[in-house]
């Protein structure tokens, strides 16, 4: 495995943060969780482990499809300081403590990796349980050895902010299981980790596609990333000059874990749904299609073939002709999969929930949003790569973006009214594009901006989004650099041994 590979060991904050403004509020971030790990369990943390939250740029709800999508790293991101303990009274613990401990009360854990995560009570801490089953798991199905389980001191310290759309769940989960692996002597690449920190993440509940966990594993500096999967592949993207993009908070929070069984997890259901009706009406076998497909881009090819038959190079032409607008009552799938849908999902807990919860499945428009946002994706890649000018490729990315919120609002309804308001701002205001981030429902929306306009851009949404909000005391005016605030692609998870 080549060195690069592998998940980097910086020894100075320069490294990573590097010579500019962010450095100082590193310093300080740092020094703040050394005295309070001092404190709080009479020894400095051994090491440190970082990971970054994610915007992304396009790609929405289709990574656990298997398209690739195109993300970037921002700044925020989570810190865990962490050192191993025996205070020789009892088994040891994982004892999980956050540097806003009003907000996130501390945790005790045993070591057990077998333990179950207790997805019905929300705990902040969970996701570092996630991430210590996650390098278990990974181990055995390695054939490795196994490490003697020791106890963990560990305290967190997070600047993506939560249930924002911009994966901070992912920046935990990476953060913990790469200072888990440090602390158990362990080396992983940043492959290796980004497979497994997303599978273990579902043992929260929720049924993620890998691209969170991907980006915050894998980015680097000045780039953004479009990811393949099955395998995880990264290729650097570099975006054109001229163009920034903000990020903008709705101030409307969405927690995917929380609302799973009727949004997220929900919309992962009926693209299976959909990917096996659309498998049977293409000549699949009841039994095969029940047993061997279980995404959208398993059947793609069956259904481009089905639509070049009529004269048309899109898959989106036999979603069109085989599936019907009106959304499927139960009963209707199960007669088409010749299966109830109860003994369909059996394996997956989290799709009982959804079953249960659900009164109709829309698989018309999640497929023809899967398909579509796939191609949009490749577009976009192909306008970066190609040689136009600026003033050329700008508005084209942002005709793109706008079409992919679109498709997001009117097929896959993973939009709010919050967020609506705040795309119209943003287009309103000048952006080239603007489209919700992440997984919808409240959260985030990134716009594309013209570099020389981002200041009287971020101006305008102070004014026309957010000033009637800090009127009404939802959130202070002196903290609007939280909500709305120009990214640039920043670099990916590391250690740090300072
Ligand atoms: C969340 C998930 C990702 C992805 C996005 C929607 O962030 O964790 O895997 O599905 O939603 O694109």
């Amino acid at each position: 495995m080549a060195s690069d590979d592998l998940v980097p060991i910086f020894s100075s904050l320069e490294d990573v943060y590097g010579d500019g403004a962010l450095l100082d509020e590193a310093r300080y971030r740092y020094e703040r969780l050394k005295s309070t790990f001092r404190e709080l369990y009479g020894q400095e943390p051994e090491l440190y482990a970082r990971a970054p939250g994610r915007v992304n740029l396009i790609g929405e709800h289709i990574d656990y499809e298997g398209y690739s999508v195109l993300p970037m790293a921002i700044r925020q991101d989570t810190i865990v300081a962490i050192h191993k303990h025996d205070d020789g009274q009892g088994p040891p613990t994982l004892k999980i403590a956050n540097i806003e401990p009003t907000k996130f009360k501390s945790c005790c854990f045993s070591t057990d990796p077998l333990q179950e995560v207790n997805e019905s009570q929300h705990l902040w801490a969970n996701y570092f349980l996630c991430g210590y089953k996650g390098v278990f798991e990974h181990l055995v199905s390695k054939g490795t050895d196994i490490p003697t389980q020791i106890g963990l001191n560990v305290l967190v310290d997070g600047t993506v902010p939560i249930g924002a759309g911009l994966s901070s769940s992912a920046a935990m989960v990476c953060s913990s299981a790469i200072a888990i692996m440090m602390a158990l002597d362990l080396r992983f690449s940043k492959k290796e980790v980004s497979e497994f920190a997303c599978t273990c993440e579902r043992h929260i509940g929720t049924q993620s596609g890998g691209m969170d966990q991907a980006i915050s594993m894998m980015a680097k500096q000045g780039v953004a990333m479009l990811i393949d999967f099955n395998p995880i592949r990264g290729t650097d993207v570099r975006l054109p000059q001229g163009g920034t993009f903000v990020i903008a908070n709705s101030l409307t929070e969405s927690n995917k874990a929380v609302t799973a069984a009727v949004n997220y997890n929900n919309r992962v259901v009926e693209c299976h749904l959909a990917a096996m009706v659309l498998a049977v009406k293409l000549g699949i076998p009841v039994e095969e299609a029940t047993t061997t497909i279980s995404t959208l881009s398993d059947i793609e090819k069956l259904c481009l073939s089905f639509s070049a038959s009529q004269g048309s190079f899109d898959p989106v032409f036999a979603v069109q002709v085989l599936l019907h607008e009106e959304p499927y009552m139960r009963e209707e799938v199960e007669a088409l999969l010749k299966n109830d849908l109860q003994s369909l999902m059996q394996k997956s807990p989290s799709s009982l929930a959804v079953i249960s919860a659900a009164k109709q499945y829309k698989l018309f428009q999640r497929a023809k949003h899967v398909f579509s946002e796939a191609r949009r994706v490749h577009l976009f890649q192909e306008v970066v790569e190609s040689n136009r000018s600026e003033d050329e490729a700008l508005p084209e990315l942002g005709d793109l973006m706008n079409e992919s919120h679109s498709s997001c609002n009117l097929l896959y309804e993973c939009s709010c009214p919050e967020l609506e308001e705040l795309v119209d701002v943003c287009r309103k205001s000048g952006a080239l594009g603007a489209r919700l981030t992440g997984a919808g429902w409240g959260g985030c929306v990134v716009a594309l901006v013209k570099e020389t306009s981002v200041l009287s851009f971020i101006l305008s949404l102070k004014e026309k989004f957010f000033h009637s909000r800090t009127e009404k005391g939802l959130i202070k005016s002196d903290n609007l650099g939280l909500y709305v605030f120009a990214s640039k692609p920043s670099s990916g998870a590391a250690v740090l041994k300072l």
